[in-house]
Protein backbone atom coordinates (compact mmCIF):
# COMPACT_ATOMS: atom_id res chain seq x y z
CA UNK A 1 0.00 0.00 0.00
CA UNK A 2 1.40 3.83 -0.67
CA UNK A 3 0.96 5.94 1.55
CA UNK A 4 1.71 9.76 2.01
CA UNK A 5 1.20 12.29 5.22
CA UNK A 6 0.89 15.37 4.79
CA UNK A 7 2.06 17.79 8.32
CA UNK A 8 1.23 20.58 10.08
CA UNK A 9 -0.76 22.46 7.22
CA UNK A 10 -3.83 24.32 7.66
CA UNK A 11 -6.74 22.32 5.76
CA UNK A 12 -9.17 24.75 3.91
CA UNK A 13 -12.65 23.42 2.57
CA UNK A 14 -15.52 24.61 1.84
CA UNK A 15 -16.74 23.63 5.22
CA UNK A 16 -13.87 24.13 7.39
CA UNK A 17 -10.87 24.99 8.11
CA UNK A 18 -8.48 22.84 10.65
CA UNK A 19 -4.66 22.37 11.60
CA UNK A 20 -4.61 18.83 10.56
CA UNK A 21 -2.70 16.35 9.20
CA UNK A 22 -3.76 14.07 6.10
CA UNK A 23 -2.87 10.29 5.35
CA UNK A 24 -3.37 9.54 1.63
CA UNK A 25 -3.32 5.69 1.70
CA UNK A 26 -4.02 4.10 -2.50
CA UNK A 27 -4.62 7.46 -4.05
CA UNK A 28 -7.57 8.34 -1.61
CA UNK A 29 -7.68 10.35 1.87
CA UNK A 30 -7.64 7.95 4.48
CA UNK A 31 -8.01 9.87 7.75
CA UNK A 32 -7.40 13.63 8.91
CA UNK A 33 -6.60 14.32 12.61
CA UNK A 34 -5.68 17.44 14.36
CA UNK A 35 -1.88 18.20 14.28
CA UNK A 36 -0.20 17.44 17.16
CA UNK A 37 -2.67 14.89 18.68
CA UNK A 38 -1.78 11.04 19.67
CA UNK A 39 -4.63 10.41 16.75
CA UNK A 40 -2.02 12.13 14.07
CA UNK A 41 0.93 10.42 15.92
CA UNK A 42 0.05 7.08 14.55
CA UNK A 43 -0.22 8.10 10.83
CA UNK A 44 3.05 6.69 9.31
CA UNK A 45 4.01 7.13 5.92
CA UNK A 46 6.70 6.25 3.29
CA UNK A 47 5.91 10.12 2.28
CA UNK A 48 6.06 12.72 4.83
CA UNK A 49 4.90 16.40 3.18
CA UNK A 50 5.78 19.07 5.42
CA UNK A 51 2.89 22.06 4.98
CA UNK A 52 3.59 23.82 8.11
CA UNK A 53 2.80 27.52 7.43
CA UNK A 54 1.11 26.45 4.20
CA UNK A 55 -2.23 25.98 3.60
CA UNK A 56 -3.63 22.08 2.12
CA UNK A 57 -6.30 22.64 -0.23
CA UNK A 58 -8.95 20.12 -2.18
CA UNK A 59 -7.45 20.24 -5.87
CA UNK A 60 -8.95 23.19 -7.67
CA UNK A 61 -12.11 21.79 -10.24
CA UNK A 62 -12.61 24.05 -13.48
CA UNK A 63 -15.78 22.79 -14.47
CA UNK A 64 -15.55 25.41 -18.16
CA UNK A 65 -12.63 24.51 -20.55
CA UNK A 66 -12.03 24.30 -24.26
CA UNK A 67 -9.12 22.00 -25.06
CA UNK A 68 -8.19 22.50 -29.04
CA UNK A 69 -11.62 24.01 -29.47
CA UNK A 70 -12.45 24.79 -33.47
CA UNK A 71 -13.83 28.24 -33.56
CA UNK A 72 -13.32 30.71 -36.00
CA UNK A 73 -11.22 28.90 -38.56
CA UNK A 74 -8.93 27.75 -36.33
CA UNK A 75 -8.41 25.96 -32.78
CA UNK A 76 -8.04 26.79 -29.40
CA UNK A 77 -3.95 26.19 -29.07
CA UNK A 78 -4.23 24.33 -25.81
CA UNK A 79 -3.85 20.73 -25.99
CA UNK A 80 -4.92 18.18 -23.55
CA UNK A 81 -1.62 17.38 -22.49
CA UNK A 82 -0.39 21.19 -22.38
CA UNK A 83 -3.69 22.16 -20.98
CA UNK A 84 -4.04 20.47 -18.14
CA UNK A 85 -0.62 20.66 -16.91
CA UNK A 86 -0.99 23.66 -16.96
CA UNK A 87 -3.88 23.43 -15.15
CA UNK A 88 -1.41 21.45 -12.37
CA UNK A 89 0.23 24.23 -12.00
CA UNK A 90 -2.60 26.24 -11.60
CA UNK A 91 -3.30 23.74 -8.45
CA UNK A 92 -6.16 22.35 -10.55
CA UNK A 93 -6.84 18.63 -10.65
CA UNK A 94 -9.66 18.07 -12.30
CA UNK A 95 -11.16 19.78 -15.58
CA UNK A 96 -14.26 19.65 -17.69
CA UNK A 97 -13.96 19.93 -21.06
CA UNK A 98 -16.94 20.67 -23.85
CA UNK A 99 -17.25 17.95 -26.36
CA UNK A 100 -18.53 19.63 -29.62
CA UNK A 101 -21.53 18.28 -31.48
CA UNK A 102 -21.10 19.98 -35.59
CA UNK A 103 -24.29 20.28 -36.76
CA UNK A 104 -25.40 17.34 -38.79
CA UNK A 105 -23.97 14.47 -37.13
CA UNK A 106 -24.87 12.71 -33.39
CA UNK A 107 -23.40 13.09 -30.15
CA UNK A 108 -22.02 10.33 -30.02
CA UNK A 109 -19.43 11.16 -32.85
CA UNK A 110 -18.85 14.12 -30.98
CA UNK A 111 -17.98 12.53 -27.86
CA UNK A 112 -15.59 9.87 -29.08
CA UNK A 113 -13.75 13.00 -31.07
CA UNK A 114 -13.20 14.44 -27.67
CA UNK A 115 -12.31 11.09 -26.17
CA UNK A 116 -9.57 10.43 -28.67
CA UNK A 117 -8.18 13.98 -28.16
CA UNK A 118 -8.25 13.31 -24.49
CA UNK A 119 -6.96 9.92 -23.78
CA UNK A 120 -3.47 9.33 -22.58
CA UNK A 121 -2.59 13.21 -23.22
CA UNK A 122 -3.56 14.46 -19.22
CA UNK A 123 -2.10 15.20 -16.76
CA UNK A 124 -5.34 15.58 -14.41
CA UNK A 125 -8.26 14.08 -14.75
CA UNK A 126 -11.37 14.92 -16.56
CA UNK A 127 -14.98 15.24 -17.77
CA UNK A 128 -16.67 16.00 -20.61
CA UNK A 129 -20.35 18.50 -21.37
CA UNK A 130 -21.65 17.63 -24.31
CA UNK A 131 -22.12 20.77 -26.45
CA UNK A 132 -25.48 20.54 -28.54
CA UNK A 133 -25.56 22.33 -31.63
CA UNK A 134 -28.57 20.30 -33.72
CA UNK A 135 -31.72 19.44 -31.52
CA UNK A 136 -33.31 16.89 -33.24
CA UNK A 137 -34.77 13.33 -32.43
CA UNK A 138 -32.02 11.43 -32.04
CA UNK A 139 -29.96 14.16 -30.40
CA UNK A 140 -32.81 14.50 -27.71
CA UNK A 141 -32.81 10.74 -27.41
CA UNK A 142 -29.05 10.38 -27.32
CA UNK A 143 -29.11 12.91 -24.52
CA UNK A 144 -30.78 10.30 -22.07
CA UNK A 145 -27.71 7.66 -23.07
CA UNK A 146 -25.20 10.26 -22.34
CA UNK A 147 -26.81 11.11 -18.61
CA UNK A 148 -26.19 7.18 -18.12
CA UNK A 149 -22.69 7.14 -19.29
CA UNK A 150 -21.27 10.12 -16.72
CA UNK A 151 -21.95 13.15 -19.54
CA UNK A 152 -24.54 14.50 -17.40
CA UNK A 153 -24.71 18.37 -18.67
CA UNK A 154 -25.39 20.00 -21.63
CA UNK A 155 -24.76 23.09 -23.44
CA UNK A 156 -26.76 25.25 -25.86
CA UNK A 157 -26.19 28.73 -27.11
CA UNK A 158 -28.46 31.54 -27.95
CA UNK A 159 -25.54 33.41 -29.63
CA UNK A 160 -23.47 32.10 -32.46
CA UNK A 161 -26.28 32.21 -35.24
CA UNK A 162 -25.37 29.55 -38.11
CA UNK A 163 -22.40 28.09 -35.56
CA UNK A 164 -23.63 26.21 -32.18
CA UNK A 165 -27.05 28.63 -31.92
CA UNK A 166 -29.84 27.09 -30.89
CA UNK A 167 -33.31 28.79 -30.97
CA UNK A 168 -35.87 28.84 -28.64
CA UNK A 169 -37.65 26.13 -30.06
CA UNK A 170 -34.81 23.59 -29.68
CA UNK A 171 -33.98 24.94 -26.11
CA UNK A 172 -36.86 24.35 -24.40
CA UNK A 173 -37.09 20.72 -26.15
CA UNK A 174 -33.42 20.15 -24.68
CA UNK A 175 -34.84 21.13 -21.26
CA UNK A 176 -37.81 19.31 -20.93
CA UNK A 177 -35.76 16.19 -22.07
CA UNK A 178 -33.30 16.63 -18.93
CA UNK A 179 -36.15 17.78 -16.58
CA UNK A 180 -36.59 13.71 -17.28
CA UNK A 181 -33.41 12.28 -17.34
CA UNK A 182 -31.26 14.35 -14.96
CA UNK A 183 -29.57 16.56 -17.56
CA UNK A 184 -28.26 20.11 -16.38
CA UNK A 185 -28.65 22.68 -19.38
CA UNK A 186 -25.70 25.09 -19.28
CA UNK A 187 -26.62 28.42 -21.30
CA UNK A 188 -24.43 30.70 -23.60
CA UNK A 189 -27.00 33.71 -22.18
CA UNK A 190 -26.50 36.12 -25.11
CA UNK A 191 -28.96 36.89 -28.10
CA UNK A 192 -27.27 36.13 -30.69
CA UNK A 193 -29.75 37.34 -33.34
CA UNK A 194 -30.06 40.85 -32.47
CA UNK A 195 -26.43 40.40 -31.34
CA UNK A 196 -25.47 40.06 -35.34
CA UNK A 197 -27.47 42.75 -36.33
CA UNK A 198 -25.46 45.03 -34.47
CA UNK A 199 -22.30 43.59 -35.71
CA UNK A 200 -23.06 44.08 -39.20
CA UNK A 201 -24.38 48.18 -38.44
CA UNK A 202 -21.09 48.39 -36.73
CA UNK A 203 -18.97 46.94 -39.19
CA UNK A 204 -20.55 49.16 -41.82
CA UNK A 205 -19.71 52.12 -39.71
CA UNK A 206 -16.19 51.25 -40.36
CA UNK A 207 -16.05 50.38 -36.34
CA UNK A 208 -13.70 47.43 -36.66
CA UNK A 209 -11.41 47.31 -33.42
CA UNK A 210 -11.62 44.92 -30.64
CA UNK A 211 -13.42 47.31 -28.44
CA UNK A 212 -16.36 47.38 -30.44
CA UNK A 213 -16.56 43.58 -30.26
CA UNK A 214 -17.28 44.75 -26.13
CA UNK A 215 -19.88 47.64 -27.21
CA UNK A 216 -22.21 45.40 -29.84
CA UNK A 217 -22.34 42.68 -27.46
CA UNK A 218 -24.45 44.64 -24.92
CA UNK A 219 -24.93 43.54 -21.09
CA UNK A 220 -28.94 44.18 -21.94
CA UNK A 221 -28.55 41.63 -24.62
CA UNK A 222 -26.81 38.86 -22.27
CA UNK A 223 -29.60 39.45 -19.57
CA UNK A 224 -32.70 39.08 -22.01
CA UNK A 225 -30.81 35.81 -22.99
CA UNK A 226 -30.78 34.97 -19.06
CA UNK A 227 -34.27 35.96 -18.39
CA UNK A 228 -35.53 33.98 -21.60
CA UNK A 229 -32.97 31.04 -20.47
CA UNK A 230 -34.58 31.09 -16.85
CA UNK A 231 -38.32 31.43 -17.86
CA UNK A 232 -38.24 28.35 -20.77
CA UNK A 233 -36.27 25.91 -17.84
CA UNK A 234 -39.08 26.95 -15.45
CA UNK A 235 -41.78 25.64 -18.06
CA UNK A 236 -39.36 22.92 -18.80
CA UNK A 237 -39.67 22.17 -15.03
CA UNK A 238 -35.93 21.94 -15.43
CA UNK A 239 -32.90 23.43 -13.27
CA UNK A 240 -30.62 25.93 -15.56
CA UNK A 241 -26.83 26.70 -15.06
CA UNK A 242 -25.65 30.10 -16.76
CA UNK A 243 -22.36 29.94 -18.12
CA UNK A 244 -19.97 32.87 -18.17
CA UNK A 245 -22.01 35.65 -16.62
CA UNK A 246 -20.52 39.07 -17.34
CA UNK A 247 -23.97 42.21 -16.87
CA UNK A 248 -24.85 43.12 -13.60
CA UNK A 249 -28.43 43.14 -14.94
CA UNK A 250 -27.77 39.22 -16.00
CA UNK A 251 -27.12 38.67 -12.19
CA UNK A 252 -30.45 40.25 -11.34
CA UNK A 253 -32.39 37.91 -13.68
CA UNK A 254 -30.66 35.25 -10.98
CA UNK A 255 -30.90 36.89 -8.26
CA UNK A 256 -34.55 37.23 -9.16
CA UNK A 257 -35.03 33.35 -10.29
CA UNK A 258 -33.49 31.96 -7.31
CA UNK A 259 -35.53 34.67 -4.70
CA UNK A 260 -38.60 32.67 -6.78
CA UNK A 261 -37.37 29.40 -5.25
CA UNK A 262 -36.07 28.26 -8.79
CA UNK A 263 -32.99 25.87 -9.36
CA UNK A 264 -30.92 28.37 -11.46
CA UNK A 265 -27.26 28.62 -10.75
CA UNK A 266 -24.49 30.98 -12.41
CA UNK A 267 -21.31 31.13 -13.08
CA UNK A 268 -18.53 33.75 -13.44
CA UNK A 269 -15.01 33.60 -14.66
CA UNK A 270 -12.02 35.28 -13.58
CA UNK A 271 -11.40 37.49 -16.37
CA UNK A 272 -14.88 39.31 -15.88
CA UNK A 273 -14.09 39.61 -12.16
CA UNK A 274 -10.41 41.07 -13.01
CA UNK A 275 -10.23 42.92 -15.97
CA UNK A 276 -12.71 44.85 -18.32
CA UNK A 277 -13.60 46.76 -21.22
CA UNK A 278 -10.50 48.97 -20.63
CA UNK A 279 -8.67 46.30 -21.95
CA UNK A 280 -10.75 45.62 -25.06
CA UNK A 281 -9.87 49.31 -25.84
CA UNK A 282 -6.02 48.59 -25.64
CA UNK A 283 -3.99 50.39 -28.77
CA UNK A 284 -2.25 48.97 -31.37
CA UNK A 285 -4.99 45.49 -31.79
CA UNK A 286 -3.54 44.39 -28.46
CA UNK A 287 -7.75 44.64 -26.99
CA UNK A 288 -8.15 41.59 -29.63
CA UNK A 289 -6.03 39.68 -26.50
CA UNK A 290 -8.97 40.06 -24.76
CA UNK A 291 -11.87 39.13 -27.06
CA UNK A 292 -14.20 36.61 -25.60
CA UNK A 293 -17.66 36.23 -25.14
CA UNK A 294 -20.13 37.12 -23.44
CA UNK A 295 -17.56 40.33 -23.27
CA UNK A 296 -15.28 42.22 -20.62
CA UNK A 297 -17.73 44.69 -19.19
CA UNK A 298 -17.14 48.37 -18.11
CA UNK A 299 -15.69 47.93 -14.96
CA UNK A 300 -18.74 48.77 -12.74
CA UNK A 301 -19.84 45.30 -13.53
CA UNK A 302 -17.43 43.60 -11.17
CA UNK A 303 -19.01 45.27 -8.11
CA UNK A 304 -22.24 42.74 -8.78
CA UNK A 305 -20.23 39.91 -9.39
CA UNK A 306 -18.12 40.11 -6.11
CA UNK A 307 -21.61 40.60 -4.44
CA UNK A 308 -23.16 37.73 -6.46
CA UNK A 309 -20.46 35.33 -5.49
CA UNK A 310 -20.69 36.24 -1.65
CA UNK A 311 -24.57 36.13 -1.78
CA UNK A 312 -24.50 33.19 -3.60
CA UNK A 313 -26.28 34.22 -6.74
CA UNK A 314 -23.35 33.04 -8.35
CA UNK A 315 -22.22 29.39 -7.17
CA UNK A 316 -18.99 28.74 -9.56
CA UNK A 317 -15.81 30.38 -10.94
CA UNK A 318 -14.77 28.74 -13.80
CA UNK A 319 -12.28 29.85 -16.25
CA UNK A 320 -13.93 29.30 -19.68
CA UNK A 321 -10.28 28.24 -20.88
CA UNK A 322 -10.04 28.98 -24.76
CA UNK A 323 -6.81 30.36 -25.51
CA UNK A 324 -5.79 31.80 -29.15
CA UNK A 325 -2.50 32.96 -29.67
CA UNK A 326 -2.08 36.61 -30.52
CA UNK A 327 0.04 36.17 -33.50
CA UNK A 328 -1.05 33.65 -35.75
CA UNK A 329 -4.57 33.67 -34.45
CA UNK A 330 -6.16 36.30 -32.89
CA UNK A 331 -4.52 38.27 -35.86
CA UNK A 332 -7.40 36.76 -37.81
CA UNK A 333 -9.69 39.78 -36.72
CA UNK A 334 -7.19 42.72 -37.81
CA UNK A 335 -9.59 45.10 -40.05
CA UNK A 336 -12.65 42.91 -38.36
CA UNK A 337 -13.77 42.23 -34.93
CA UNK A 338 -16.04 39.61 -35.62
CA UNK A 339 -13.19 37.49 -37.20
CA UNK A 340 -11.30 37.44 -33.56
CA UNK A 341 -11.60 34.21 -31.93
CA UNK A 342 -13.48 34.71 -28.95
CA UNK A 343 -12.01 33.29 -25.64
CA UNK A 344 -9.23 33.75 -23.01
CA UNK A 345 -6.33 32.15 -21.67
CA UNK A 346 -6.72 30.92 -17.50
CA UNK A 347 -6.59 27.91 -16.33
CA UNK A 348 -3.54 27.95 -14.58
CA UNK A 349 -4.13 31.30 -12.65
CA UNK A 350 -8.05 30.64 -11.80
CA UNK A 351 -6.75 29.66 -8.21
CA UNK A 352 -4.07 32.23 -7.52
CA UNK A 353 -6.70 35.25 -8.33
CA UNK A 354 -9.14 34.04 -6.51
CA UNK A 355 -6.82 33.88 -3.21
CA UNK A 356 -5.87 37.31 -4.25
CA UNK A 357 -9.58 38.10 -3.69
CA UNK A 358 -9.35 36.50 -0.62
CA UNK A 359 -5.91 38.76 0.31
CA UNK A 360 -8.42 41.70 -1.04
CA UNK A 361 -11.02 41.02 1.21
CA UNK A 362 -13.82 39.90 -1.56
CA UNK A 363 -14.09 36.60 -0.60
CA UNK A 364 -13.00 34.14 2.74
CA UNK A 365 -10.75 31.50 2.86
CA UNK A 366 -13.75 28.68 2.87
CA UNK A 367 -16.09 30.68 -0.13
CA UNK A 368 -12.74 30.45 -2.15
CA UNK A 369 -12.76 26.76 -2.05
CA UNK A 370 -16.41 26.45 -2.12
CA UNK A 371 -16.55 28.33 -5.52
CA UNK A 372 -13.58 26.80 -7.00
CA UNK A 373 -13.33 23.20 -6.07
CA UNK A 374 -16.53 22.46 -3.83
CA UNK A 375 -19.56 23.67 -5.64
CA UNK A 376 -18.39 23.22 -9.06
CA UNK A 377 -18.13 19.45 -8.09
CA UNK A 378 -21.15 19.35 -6.75
CA UNK A 379 -22.91 20.96 -9.55
CA UNK A 380 -21.47 18.24 -11.78
CA UNK A 381 -21.84 15.11 -9.92
CA UNK A 382 -18.49 14.47 -8.93
CA UNK A 383 -18.67 15.28 -5.45
CA UNK A 384 -17.32 13.72 -2.63
CA UNK A 385 -14.27 12.49 -4.77
CA UNK A 386 -13.47 15.66 -5.93
CA UNK A 387 -13.84 18.87 -4.06
CA UNK A 388 -13.29 18.35 -0.94
CA UNK A 389 -10.81 16.49 1.40
CA UNK A 390 -12.77 13.82 3.18
CA UNK A 391 -11.85 9.81 4.04
CA UNK A 392 -12.59 8.17 1.25
CA UNK A 393 -12.36 11.35 -1.63
CA UNK A 394 -9.63 11.50 -3.95
CA UNK A 395 -6.00 12.21 -2.85
CA UNK A 396 -6.53 15.12 -5.15
CA UNK A 397 -4.53 18.11 -2.77
CA UNK A 398 -2.75 20.84 -3.41
CA UNK A 399 0.19 22.53 -1.20
CA UNK A 400 -0.76 26.38 -1.19
CA UNK A 401 1.86 29.09 0.02
CA UNK A 402 -0.09 31.81 1.03
CA UNK A 403 2.61 34.53 1.56
CA UNK A 404 4.80 33.97 -1.64
CA UNK A 405 4.58 36.70 -3.95
CA UNK A 406 4.35 36.33 -7.96
CA UNK A 407 4.25 38.05 -10.95
CA UNK A 408 1.89 36.30 -13.66
CA UNK A 409 3.56 36.47 -16.73
CA UNK A 410 3.67 34.52 -20.29
CA UNK A 411 7.48 34.20 -19.80
CA UNK A 412 6.44 32.06 -16.88
CA UNK A 413 2.99 30.55 -17.64
CA UNK A 414 2.97 26.80 -19.13
CA UNK A 415 -0.20 27.58 -20.95
CA UNK A 416 0.35 27.14 -24.50
CA UNK A 417 -0.27 30.52 -25.69
CA UNK A 418 1.97 33.55 -26.37
CA UNK A 419 0.37 36.13 -23.98
CA UNK A 420 -1.03 36.47 -20.15
CA UNK A 421 -4.33 37.68 -20.01
CA UNK A 422 -3.34 38.99 -16.33
CA UNK A 423 0.74 40.33 -17.79
CA UNK A 424 3.00 42.24 -15.19
CA UNK A 425 -0.06 40.99 -12.12
CA UNK A 426 1.34 41.04 -8.34
CA UNK A 427 -0.44 38.17 -6.76
CA UNK A 428 0.31 36.89 -3.26
CA UNK A 429 -0.21 33.08 -3.09
CA UNK A 430 1.38 30.21 -4.76
CA UNK A 431 0.83 26.88 -5.43
CA UNK A 432 3.69 24.82 -4.23
CA UNK A 433 3.27 20.87 -4.44
CA UNK A 434 -0.35 19.35 -5.90
CA UNK A 435 -1.21 15.83 -5.57
CA UNK A 436 -3.49 14.01 -8.02
CA UNK A 437 -4.89 11.09 -6.97
CA UNK A 438 -1.80 10.68 -4.15
CA UNK A 439 0.49 10.68 -6.90
CA UNK A 440 3.16 13.75 -6.93
CA UNK A 441 2.05 16.29 -9.99
CA UNK A 442 3.87 18.94 -9.21
CA UNK A 443 6.52 18.76 -6.61
CA UNK A 444 7.85 21.88 -4.75
CA UNK A 445 7.45 23.91 -8.04
CA UNK A 446 8.65 21.08 -10.48
CA UNK A 447 6.66 19.42 -12.70
CA UNK A 448 6.34 15.75 -11.64
CA UNK A 449 3.43 14.59 -13.26
CA UNK A 450 2.77 12.65 -16.49
CA UNK A 451 0.56 12.67 -19.85
CA UNK A 452 -1.62 10.08 -19.15
CA UNK A 453 -1.83 9.72 -15.57
CA UNK A 454 -5.34 11.76 -15.53
CA UNK A 455 -8.44 9.60 -16.42
CA UNK A 456 -11.82 10.02 -17.71
CA UNK A 457 -14.37 10.27 -14.67
CA UNK A 458 -17.75 10.07 -15.29
CA UNK A 459 -20.32 11.90 -13.43
CA UNK A 460 -23.35 11.97 -11.32
CA UNK A 461 -25.87 14.45 -12.07
CA UNK A 462 -26.40 17.39 -10.38
CA UNK A 463 -25.78 17.46 -6.39
CA UNK A 464 -27.02 20.96 -5.94
CA UNK A 465 -30.66 21.14 -6.65
CA UNK A 466 -32.96 22.37 -3.73
O1 LIG B 1 -15.36 33.48 -25.86
C1 LIG B 1 -15.56 32.36 -25.41
N1 LIG B 1 -16.18 32.25 -24.28
N2 LIG B 1 -15.11 31.27 -26.08
C2 LIG B 1 -15.38 29.95 -25.74
C3 LIG B 1 -16.72 29.48 -26.20
C4 LIG B 1 -17.82 29.86 -25.27
O2 LIG B 1 -18.76 30.51 -25.69
O3 LIG B 1 -17.76 29.49 -24.09
ZN1 LIG C 1 -2.15 28.81 10.80
ZN1 LIG D 1 -20.18 30.31 -24.15
ZN1 LIG E 1 -16.90 28.37 -22.94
Amino acid sequence: MSRTVIRGGLVVTASDELHADVLIEDGRIAALAASGTPAAETFTAGRTIDATGKYVLPGGVDAHTHMELPFGGTFASDTFETGTRAAAWGGTTTVVDFAVQSVGRSLREGLDTWHAKAEGNCAVDYGFHMIVSDVNPGTLKEMDRLVEEGVTSFKQFMAYPGVFYSDDGQILRAMQRSAENGGLIMMHAENGIAIDVLVEQALARGETDPRYHGEVRKALLEAEATHRAIRLAQVAGAPLYVVHVSATEAVAELARARDEGLNVFGETCPQYLFLSADNLAEPNFEGAKYVCSTPLRPKEHQAALWRGLRTNDLQVVSTDHCPFCFTGQKDLGRGDFSKIPNGLPGIENRMDLLHQAVVDGHLTRRRWIEIACATPARMFGLYPKKGTLAPGADADVVIYDPHAEQVISAETHHMNVDYSAYEGKRVTGRVETVLSRGEPVITEREYTGRAGHGVYTPRSTCQYLT
